[in-house]
């Protein structure tokens, strides 16, 4: 039994005044959400997330705090980068990694990603692995194959014990931030591949109680039909996640 998960990814956006806001707003729509049916996180900047947890804690609220990233390495001379210790300090359960903005942008590689991923099992977090297609790549029929490889490489080394726990997101780079999602038959079937390739990379057991998320223009007005889809338990929400209505309403969107 897989408990759906909706995470906001809040990218470079709100101050730490604004956070306390959004956070407080959230609490208030949800007071009466049930979390152990559908879990909820948020993923604020890192100049938010020592306010967040605080916040969190405080209040008692039950969502779950995410980071946006992290460095593999344990410390050291590497200027702007956080640690995982460091989000482990901060009772961090959720990391994202290889976003196709830390991909595309600054330059992450599938290899940095599955490094990510195995320090991030080592300090506690729980790894949201993202994976996604360009347009050119959807134009020329390579989605499954690209986010196959992503899959892969992303979690070598990494033990059936720690990948039962892993959240993969997939999330078409195309649909982020534009207002296209994938249809809710072309989620369900590239999540009902990547469940099939982890099955072959670990076992159907494995494969069937690891979360998939679906990620890309997730909004109230979208989010039933694909979130009903099989495969897919949850979704990774960009700009939705800014309004506290809005992510509400995507929470109470799950069935
Ligand atoms: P949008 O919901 O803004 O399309 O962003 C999706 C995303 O990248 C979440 O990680």
């Amino acid at each position: 039994m897989r408990t759906p998960l909706i995470a906001g990814n809040w990218k470079m956006n709100k101050t730490h005044f604004e956070a306390i806001k959004l956070i407080q707003q959230l609490g208030y729509e949800l007071a009466e959400h049930d979390f152990g049916k559908v879990e909820v996180a948020v993923c604020p900047p890192f100049t938010s997330m020592r306010t967040a947890q605080t916040l969190i804690e405080d209040d008692r609220l039950s969502f779950a705090l995410g980071a946006q990233n992290m460095h593999y390495e344990k410390d050291g001379a590497f200027t702007g980068e956080v640690s995982a210790e460091m989000l482990k300090a901060l009772r961090v359960r959720y990391v994202i990694l290889g976003h196709s903005e830390r991909r595309e942008v600054f330059g992450e590689s599938d290899e940095d990603v599955n490094r990510k991923v195995r320090v991030a099992f080592g300090n506690e977090l729980t790894p949201i692995m993202c994976c996604g297609e360009t347009d050119s790549e959807k134009e020329s029929g390579e989605t499954a194959i690209k986010v196959e490889r992503q899959v892969r490489e992303g979690l070598k080394s990494v033990t059936p014990d720690q990948a039962r726990s892993i959240v993969i997101a997939y999330e078409p780079i195309w649909a982020i931030g534009t207002g296209k999602t994938a249809t809710p038959d072309d989620a369900q079937s590239t999540i009902g591949h990547i469940r099939s390739v982890l099955g072959t990379l670990f076992d159907g057991d494995v494969a069937s109680s690891i979360r998939i998320l679906y990620g890309g223009s997730v909004k109230s007005g979208n989010a039933g039909q694909i979130l009903a889809q099989t495969d897919v338990d949850g979704a990774l929400v960009g700009g939705a996640s800014l309004d506290a209505g809005e992510f509400a309403a995507i929470v109470k969107a799950i069935k």
